[in-house]
Protein backbone atom coordinates (compact mmCIF):
# COMPACT_ATOMS: atom_id res chain seq x y z
CA UNK A 1 0.00 0.00 0.00
CA UNK A 2 1.25 3.71 -0.67
CA UNK A 3 1.44 6.03 2.32
CA UNK A 4 1.96 9.63 2.29
CA UNK A 5 4.05 11.26 5.19
CA UNK A 6 4.99 14.64 5.42
CA UNK A 7 8.82 14.79 6.73
CA UNK A 8 9.60 18.18 8.37
CA UNK A 9 13.49 17.60 9.54
CA UNK A 10 13.48 21.21 11.05
CA UNK A 11 17.12 22.32 12.72
CA UNK A 12 20.16 21.46 14.53
CA UNK A 13 20.13 17.58 14.53
CA UNK A 14 16.53 17.41 13.17
CA UNK A 15 18.14 16.47 9.92
CA UNK A 16 20.39 13.40 10.49
CA UNK A 17 18.29 11.54 13.09
CA UNK A 18 15.16 12.16 10.73
CA UNK A 19 17.29 10.25 7.75
CA UNK A 20 18.00 7.91 10.19
CA UNK A 21 14.55 7.47 10.66
CA UNK A 22 13.34 7.31 7.16
CA UNK A 23 16.21 4.66 6.81
CA UNK A 24 14.35 2.11 9.20
CA UNK A 25 11.02 3.22 7.49
CA UNK A 26 12.31 2.30 4.06
CA UNK A 27 13.47 -0.71 5.42
CA UNK A 28 9.80 -1.62 6.62
CA UNK A 29 8.61 -0.62 3.56
CA UNK A 30 10.72 -3.12 1.62
CA UNK A 31 10.05 -6.16 4.10
CA UNK A 32 6.11 -5.60 4.14
CA UNK A 33 5.91 -3.90 0.69
CA UNK A 34 4.77 -1.02 1.66
CA UNK A 35 5.10 2.59 -0.39
CA UNK A 36 6.28 5.28 2.05
CA UNK A 37 6.27 8.53 0.15
CA UNK A 38 7.66 11.18 1.72
CA UNK A 39 7.47 14.97 0.95
CA UNK A 40 9.98 17.01 2.52
CA UNK A 41 8.53 20.03 4.36
CA UNK A 42 10.33 23.49 6.23
CA UNK A 43 9.57 24.66 9.00
CA UNK A 44 11.06 26.30 12.15
CA UNK A 45 14.54 28.01 11.99
CA UNK A 46 14.83 26.48 8.58
CA UNK A 47 11.35 27.93 7.36
CA UNK A 48 12.45 31.00 8.76
CA UNK A 49 15.52 31.34 6.51
CA UNK A 50 14.29 30.53 3.63
CA UNK A 51 10.60 32.21 3.90
CA UNK A 52 11.30 34.28 6.64
CA UNK A 53 8.65 32.90 8.87
CA UNK A 54 8.57 29.85 11.16
CA UNK A 55 5.70 27.95 9.66
CA UNK A 56 5.03 28.41 5.94
CA UNK A 57 1.20 27.98 4.62
CA UNK A 58 2.15 25.57 2.28
CA UNK A 59 3.98 23.04 5.45
CA UNK A 60 0.80 23.16 6.63
CA UNK A 61 -1.73 22.58 3.44
CA UNK A 62 0.72 19.62 2.61
CA UNK A 63 0.51 18.31 5.93
CA UNK A 64 -3.36 18.39 5.98
CA UNK A 65 -3.07 16.31 2.53
CA UNK A 66 -0.50 13.49 3.93
CA UNK A 67 -1.29 10.89 5.67
CA UNK A 68 0.95 11.42 8.76
CA UNK A 69 3.88 13.83 9.39
CA UNK A 70 7.01 12.90 10.91
CA UNK A 71 9.23 16.26 12.42
CA UNK A 72 12.74 15.71 13.76
CA UNK A 73 13.29 18.64 16.25
CA UNK A 74 12.99 22.60 15.80
CA UNK A 75 14.83 25.33 17.36
CA UNK A 76 18.17 27.58 17.13
CA UNK A 77 19.80 29.53 19.14
CA UNK A 78 20.02 32.27 15.92
CA UNK A 79 16.52 33.40 16.58
CA UNK A 80 16.07 33.47 20.22
CA UNK A 81 16.07 36.83 20.22
CA UNK A 82 12.93 37.03 17.76
CA UNK A 83 9.75 38.17 19.07
CA UNK A 84 7.55 35.12 19.91
CA UNK A 85 5.57 35.05 16.84
CA UNK A 86 9.28 34.76 14.41
CA UNK A 87 10.61 32.14 16.71
CA UNK A 88 11.05 28.71 15.60
CA UNK A 89 9.27 27.14 18.39
CA UNK A 90 5.99 29.21 16.37
CA UNK A 91 6.00 25.78 13.98
CA UNK A 92 5.66 23.60 16.29
CA UNK A 93 2.48 25.53 17.86
CA UNK A 94 0.89 26.44 14.60
CA UNK A 95 1.10 23.05 13.48
CA UNK A 96 -0.55 21.52 16.34
CA UNK A 97 -3.33 24.24 16.36
CA UNK A 98 -3.58 24.09 12.81
CA UNK A 99 -3.59 20.91 12.40
CA UNK A 100 -6.44 20.08 15.65
CA UNK A 101 -3.45 18.10 17.40
CA UNK A 102 -5.31 17.77 20.89
CA UNK A 103 -3.45 14.77 22.25
CA UNK A 104 -0.26 14.45 23.02
CA UNK A 105 1.37 11.06 23.89
CA UNK A 106 4.36 10.72 25.63
CA UNK A 107 5.82 7.59 26.91
CA UNK A 108 8.13 7.26 29.56
CA UNK A 109 9.73 3.64 29.68
CA UNK A 110 13.14 2.30 30.90
CA UNK A 111 14.86 -0.59 28.85
CA UNK A 112 16.32 -2.89 30.78
CA UNK A 113 19.65 -2.62 28.85
CA UNK A 114 19.67 0.97 30.13
CA UNK A 115 17.92 0.38 33.30
CA UNK A 116 21.46 1.82 35.29
CA UNK A 117 21.15 5.14 33.29
CA UNK A 118 18.05 5.80 35.91
CA UNK A 119 18.89 8.23 37.65
CA UNK A 120 17.15 6.45 40.73
CA UNK A 121 17.59 3.92 43.04
CA UNK A 122 17.59 0.59 41.93
CA UNK A 123 14.18 -0.79 44.06
CA UNK A 124 12.53 2.32 42.88
CA UNK A 125 12.24 1.31 39.64
CA UNK A 126 12.86 -2.57 39.56
CA UNK A 127 10.90 -4.37 37.35
CA UNK A 128 10.52 -1.76 34.78
CA UNK A 129 8.94 1.45 34.41
CA UNK A 130 6.33 2.29 31.99
CA UNK A 131 4.12 5.21 32.37
CA UNK A 132 2.17 7.38 29.33
CA UNK A 133 2.06 10.83 30.02
CA UNK A 134 -1.82 12.47 28.24
CA UNK A 135 -0.84 15.67 27.82
CA UNK A 136 -3.59 17.99 26.40
CA UNK A 137 -2.04 20.06 23.78
CA UNK A 138 -4.17 22.59 21.75
CA UNK A 139 -5.61 24.33 25.10
CA UNK A 140 -4.79 25.60 28.32
CA UNK A 141 -2.47 28.79 28.83
CA UNK A 142 -0.36 27.97 25.68
CA UNK A 143 -3.29 29.16 23.96
CA UNK A 144 -4.88 31.38 26.24
CA UNK A 145 -4.89 35.44 25.99
CA UNK A 146 -1.78 37.26 26.47
CA UNK A 147 0.18 40.50 26.07
CA UNK A 148 2.73 42.63 26.79
CA UNK A 149 1.69 46.08 28.30
CA UNK A 150 2.95 49.29 30.00
CA UNK A 151 0.59 50.34 33.08
CA UNK A 152 0.20 54.09 32.94
CA UNK A 153 -0.64 54.73 29.52
CA UNK A 154 -4.70 54.86 29.99
CA UNK A 155 -4.95 54.87 26.21
CA UNK A 156 -2.72 51.62 25.42
CA UNK A 157 -4.56 49.33 27.78
CA UNK A 158 -6.42 46.49 27.22
CA UNK A 159 -9.71 44.76 28.38
CA UNK A 160 -7.91 42.29 29.61
CA UNK A 161 -5.63 44.53 31.81
CA UNK A 162 -8.64 46.33 32.90
CA UNK A 163 -9.92 43.05 34.40
CA UNK A 164 -6.87 43.01 36.30
CA UNK A 165 -6.70 46.04 37.53
CA UNK A 166 -10.12 45.75 39.09
CA UNK A 167 -8.79 42.74 41.51
CA UNK A 168 -6.32 44.89 42.69
CA UNK A 169 -4.21 47.98 41.93
CA UNK A 170 -1.60 47.70 39.03
CA UNK A 171 2.02 49.51 39.91
CA UNK A 172 2.90 51.46 36.99
CA UNK A 173 5.36 49.85 34.17
CA UNK A 174 5.98 47.12 32.88
CA UNK A 175 2.93 43.88 32.92
CA UNK A 176 2.39 40.92 31.14
CA UNK A 177 -0.04 37.96 31.45
CA UNK A 178 -1.03 34.95 30.06
CA UNK A 179 -4.20 33.34 30.83
CA UNK A 180 -4.49 29.34 31.37
CA UNK A 181 -8.14 27.99 30.28
CA UNK A 182 -10.30 25.09 29.02
CA UNK A 183 -13.65 24.62 28.10
CA UNK A 184 -15.76 21.54 29.29
CA UNK A 185 -15.63 20.27 25.05
CA UNK A 186 -11.55 20.46 25.57
CA UNK A 187 -10.98 18.42 28.74
CA UNK A 188 -13.58 16.17 27.64
CA UNK A 189 -12.04 14.89 24.66
CA UNK A 190 -8.46 14.20 26.35
CA UNK A 191 -10.29 12.37 29.07
CA UNK A 192 -11.94 9.90 26.19
CA UNK A 193 -8.13 9.83 25.10
CA UNK A 194 -6.89 8.90 28.15
CA UNK A 195 -9.44 6.31 29.32
CA UNK A 196 -9.07 4.93 26.02
CA UNK A 197 -5.40 4.63 26.00
CA UNK A 198 -6.19 3.12 30.10
CA UNK A 199 -8.43 0.12 28.16
CA UNK A 200 -5.45 -0.99 26.65
CA UNK A 201 -2.83 -0.77 29.07
CA UNK A 202 -3.36 -1.36 33.26
CA UNK A 203 -6.62 0.63 33.29
CA UNK A 204 -5.54 2.97 35.74
CA UNK A 205 -6.01 6.76 35.29
CA UNK A 206 -3.94 9.69 37.06
CA UNK A 207 -5.59 13.25 36.78
CA UNK A 208 -3.08 16.11 37.61
CA UNK A 209 -4.23 19.35 38.47
CA UNK A 210 -4.03 22.54 40.53
CA UNK A 211 -7.98 22.21 41.41
CA UNK A 212 -7.00 23.68 45.20
CA UNK A 213 -5.95 27.02 43.29
CA UNK A 214 -7.28 27.15 39.96
CA UNK A 215 -10.68 27.30 38.85
CA UNK A 216 -9.45 25.74 35.04
CA UNK A 217 -8.66 22.51 37.15
CA UNK A 218 -11.83 22.63 38.94
CA UNK A 219 -13.62 22.38 36.13
CA UNK A 220 -10.73 19.83 34.52
CA UNK A 221 -11.85 17.83 37.38
CA UNK A 222 -15.06 17.62 37.23
CA UNK A 223 -15.51 16.79 33.55
CA UNK A 224 -12.95 13.68 34.40
CA UNK A 225 -15.56 12.65 36.65
CA UNK A 226 -18.09 13.17 34.22
CA UNK A 227 -15.97 11.01 31.46
CA UNK A 228 -14.66 8.42 33.59
CA UNK A 229 -18.60 6.63 34.16
CA UNK A 230 -18.21 5.79 30.39
CA UNK A 231 -15.00 4.08 31.24
CA UNK A 232 -16.28 1.64 34.80
CA UNK A 233 -13.50 -0.67 34.42
CA UNK A 234 -10.53 2.43 34.79
CA UNK A 235 -9.26 3.45 38.29
CA UNK A 236 -8.84 7.35 38.00
CA UNK A 237 -7.37 8.86 40.85
CA UNK A 238 -6.36 12.91 41.19
CA UNK A 239 -3.25 14.31 41.86
CA UNK A 240 -2.39 18.09 42.11
CA UNK A 241 0.68 18.94 40.08
CA UNK A 242 3.19 19.66 42.69
CA UNK A 243 2.58 16.38 44.83
CA UNK A 244 2.69 14.71 41.04
CA UNK A 245 6.51 15.86 40.78
CA UNK A 246 7.46 14.49 44.15
CA UNK A 247 5.40 11.22 43.40
CA UNK A 248 7.25 10.61 39.96
CA UNK A 249 10.50 10.44 42.00
CA UNK A 250 9.35 8.96 44.94
CA UNK A 251 7.34 6.04 43.40
CA UNK A 252 7.35 6.30 39.92
CA UNK A 253 5.73 2.31 39.11
CA UNK A 254 2.33 3.57 40.90
CA UNK A 255 1.79 5.46 37.15
CA UNK A 256 0.30 3.48 34.12
CA UNK A 257 -1.72 6.69 32.27
CA UNK A 258 -1.49 10.34 33.31
CA UNK A 259 -3.83 12.80 31.95
CA UNK A 260 -3.06 16.51 32.42
CA UNK A 261 -3.15 20.22 30.73
CA UNK A 262 -0.89 21.51 28.28
CA UNK A 263 1.73 23.37 30.39
CA UNK A 264 1.46 21.01 33.25
CA UNK A 265 1.71 17.73 31.11
CA UNK A 266 4.90 19.89 29.07
CA UNK A 267 6.77 19.76 32.95
CA UNK A 268 5.99 16.58 33.84
CA UNK A 269 7.10 14.97 30.66
CA UNK A 270 10.09 16.02 30.89
CA UNK A 271 10.37 15.08 34.56
CA UNK A 272 10.04 11.55 33.31
CA UNK A 273 12.05 11.87 30.42
CA UNK A 274 14.91 12.11 33.12
CA UNK A 275 13.53 9.48 34.97
CA UNK A 276 13.93 6.75 32.16
CA UNK A 277 17.66 8.16 32.11
CA UNK A 278 17.83 8.58 28.59
CA UNK A 279 16.29 11.60 26.82
CA UNK A 280 17.34 10.08 23.42
CA UNK A 281 14.84 7.21 23.56
CA UNK A 282 11.50 9.05 23.88
CA UNK A 283 9.32 9.13 21.42
CA UNK A 284 5.84 11.47 21.14
CA UNK A 285 2.85 11.38 19.17
CA UNK A 286 0.53 14.68 18.97
CA UNK A 287 -3.14 13.02 17.49
CA UNK A 288 -6.14 14.92 16.84
CA UNK A 289 -9.74 13.80 15.92
CA UNK A 290 -9.14 11.79 12.68
CA UNK A 291 -6.18 8.88 12.34
CA UNK A 292 -3.55 11.95 11.02
CA UNK A 293 -1.04 12.27 13.69
CA UNK A 294 2.37 14.33 13.90
CA UNK A 295 5.42 12.08 15.47
CA UNK A 296 8.59 13.54 16.94
CA UNK A 297 11.18 12.80 19.07
CA UNK A 298 10.63 15.06 23.04
CA UNK A 299 14.15 16.46 22.90
CA UNK A 300 15.11 19.00 21.20
CA UNK A 301 16.82 20.37 18.64
CA UNK A 302 20.58 20.23 20.11
CA UNK A 303 22.30 22.74 17.84
CA UNK A 304 25.76 22.10 19.57
CA UNK A 305 25.51 18.23 18.27
CA UNK A 306 24.00 19.38 14.80
CA UNK A 307 26.24 17.36 11.49
CA UNK A 308 28.36 15.89 14.00
CA UNK A 309 26.83 12.05 13.73
CA UNK A 310 26.50 11.41 16.83
CA UNK A 311 22.95 12.38 18.30
CA UNK A 312 21.03 9.40 19.42
CA UNK A 313 17.91 8.76 16.44
CA UNK A 314 16.30 6.38 18.63
CA UNK A 315 13.35 8.82 19.81
CA UNK A 316 12.94 9.61 15.97
CA UNK A 317 12.82 5.84 14.75
CA UNK A 318 10.32 5.45 17.71
CA UNK A 319 7.96 7.92 16.59
CA UNK A 320 7.99 6.52 13.52
CA UNK A 321 6.79 3.20 15.00
CA UNK A 322 3.98 5.20 16.71
CA UNK A 323 3.10 6.81 13.37
CA UNK A 324 2.83 3.52 12.59
CA UNK A 325 0.65 2.06 15.24
CA UNK A 326 -1.43 4.93 15.34
CA UNK A 327 -1.82 6.78 11.78
CA UNK A 328 -1.33 4.07 9.44
CA UNK A 329 -2.68 0.87 11.40
CA UNK A 330 0.59 -0.97 10.74
CA UNK A 331 0.74 -2.77 13.82
CA UNK A 332 3.18 -5.63 13.15
CA UNK A 333 5.30 -2.97 11.21
CA UNK A 334 5.11 -0.91 14.25
CA UNK A 335 6.11 -3.76 17.12
CA UNK A 336 8.55 -4.93 14.04
CA UNK A 337 10.62 -1.58 15.08
CA UNK A 338 10.29 -1.65 18.47
CA UNK A 339 11.57 -5.20 18.48
CA UNK A 340 14.38 -3.51 16.33
CA UNK A 341 15.52 -0.90 18.65
CA UNK A 342 15.66 -3.30 21.70
CA UNK A 343 17.68 -6.20 19.40
CA UNK A 344 20.05 -3.58 19.02
CA UNK A 345 20.47 -2.32 22.12
CA UNK A 346 20.83 -5.90 23.51
CA UNK A 347 23.48 -6.40 20.71
CA UNK A 348 25.59 -4.14 22.36
CA UNK A 349 25.47 -0.96 20.40
CA UNK A 350 25.51 2.70 21.78
CA UNK A 351 25.09 6.13 20.37
CA UNK A 352 27.55 8.40 22.64
CA UNK A 353 24.54 9.65 25.24
CA UNK A 354 23.84 6.23 26.59
CA UNK A 355 27.49 4.63 25.91
CA UNK A 356 29.48 2.75 28.69
CA UNK A 357 32.37 0.74 28.91
CA UNK A 358 32.19 -2.58 26.97
CA UNK A 359 29.82 -0.92 24.15
CA UNK A 360 30.47 -0.87 20.78
CA UNK A 361 29.53 3.20 20.29
CA UNK A 362 27.81 3.96 16.49
CA UNK A 363 27.29 7.06 15.53
CA UNK A 364 23.37 8.52 14.19
CA UNK A 365 23.77 7.10 10.87
CA UNK A 366 25.08 3.88 12.01
CA UNK A 367 22.41 3.64 14.66
CA UNK A 368 19.47 4.26 12.06
CA UNK A 369 21.33 1.45 9.38
CA UNK A 370 21.50 -1.12 11.90
CA UNK A 371 18.33 -0.90 13.71
CA UNK A 372 17.12 -0.99 9.44
CA UNK A 373 19.28 -4.08 9.47
CA UNK A 374 17.67 -5.93 13.00
CA UNK A 375 13.97 -5.04 11.17
CA UNK A 376 12.42 -8.28 9.83
CA UNK A 377 15.10 -10.29 11.44
C1 LIG B 1 7.60 20.32 23.93
C2 LIG B 1 8.37 21.60 23.79
C3 LIG B 1 7.45 22.64 23.19
C4 LIG B 1 6.31 22.84 24.18
C5 LIG B 1 8.12 23.97 22.84
C6 LIG B 1 9.29 23.76 21.89
C7 LIG B 1 7.15 24.95 22.25
O1 LIG B 1 8.91 21.98 25.01
O2 LIG B 1 7.08 19.81 22.91
O3 LIG B 1 7.50 19.82 25.05
O4 LIG B 1 6.47 23.63 25.13
O5 LIG B 1 5.28 22.24 24.00
MG1 LIG C 1 8.65 20.56 26.56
Amino acid sequence: MDFFIAVIKGDGIGPEIVDAAIAVLDRVGKEYSHRFKYEYLLAGGAALDVHGEPLPKATVKKCKNSNAALLGAVGDPKWDNEPGDNRPEKAILGLREELGLFANLRPAMVYDELSFSCPLKEEIISGGLNILIVRELTGGIYFGPRGTEVIGEASKLSKIVDHFRGEKTLPPGRFAYDVEQYSEMEISRIATTAFEMAMKREKRVTSVDKANVLDSSRLWRAVMEEVHVKYPEVKLDHLYVDNTAQQLIKNPKQFDVIVTSNMFGDILSDEASQITGSIGMLPSASLGEGSFGLYEPIHGSAPKYAGMDRANPIATILSAAMMLRYSLNLKAEADAIEKAVNDFLVAGYRTPDIHTEGKALVGTKECGNLIAGFVGK
